[in-house]
């Protein structure tokens, strides 16, 4: 199932993030930013009560948001749960009455298969201007963005 995060996720949150940031697959995000948005992230967690993935639906600007820190646990990788948690960020966006949703990522092809199209980063520049320039590799980022027209 997919459910909201708590406070008793954070730092298996960060302990996964810290692990694909290491791997330059993601961006690593400090305990303060987890803490601080807690209420963007869901947690994935099996019928054992094992946690296996984590995502953050994060609200940008009017009509736009971003589904970021995505993460899966590698041992449960392909088994569906990072598909289960887009689709329930995707839902949340709709539940708030936002009808477009981007991701930056290496994955193109994973958010594709979702239904996202590749746009220019021009296309987002509330993004840019608030995130992307206060990230290390800003303005040498080659992370894809993906966008998915609701
Ligand atoms: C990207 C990531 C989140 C995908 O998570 P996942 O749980 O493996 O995703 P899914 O299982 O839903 O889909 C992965 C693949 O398995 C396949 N798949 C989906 N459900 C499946 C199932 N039940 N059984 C077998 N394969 C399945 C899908 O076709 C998909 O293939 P594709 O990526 O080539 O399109 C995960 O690989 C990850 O954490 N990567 C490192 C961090 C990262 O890159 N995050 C994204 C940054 S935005």
């Amino acid at each position: 199932m997919i459910r909201k995060a708590r406070q008793q996720d954070v730092r298996f949150i960060h302990g996964l993030l810290s692990r694909y940031g290491a791997e330059g697959q993601l961006l690593a995000r400090p305990l303060t930013d987890i803490y601080e948005f807690l209420r963007d992230f869901m947690i994935a967690e099996d019928k054992e009560g094992e946690r296996t993935g984590v995502c953050a639906l994060h609200l940008v600007w009017e009509d736009l948001c971003e589904v970021r820190s995505l993460a899966v646990l590698p041992e449960r990788g392909g088994e569906g749960w990072g598909t289960k948690l887009v689709e329930a960020c995707v839902s949340d966006a709709l539940t708030l009455g936002f009808n477009q949703v981007f991701a930056l990522t290496y994955r193109p092809g994973f958010f594709s298969r979702l239904g996202f199209q590749e746009v220019e980063k021009q296309r987002l520049p509330q993004k840019i201007w608030a995130d992307c320039v206060k990230c290390v590799k800003f303005p040498d980022c080659d992370e894809i963005a993906m966008l998915l027209e609701l």
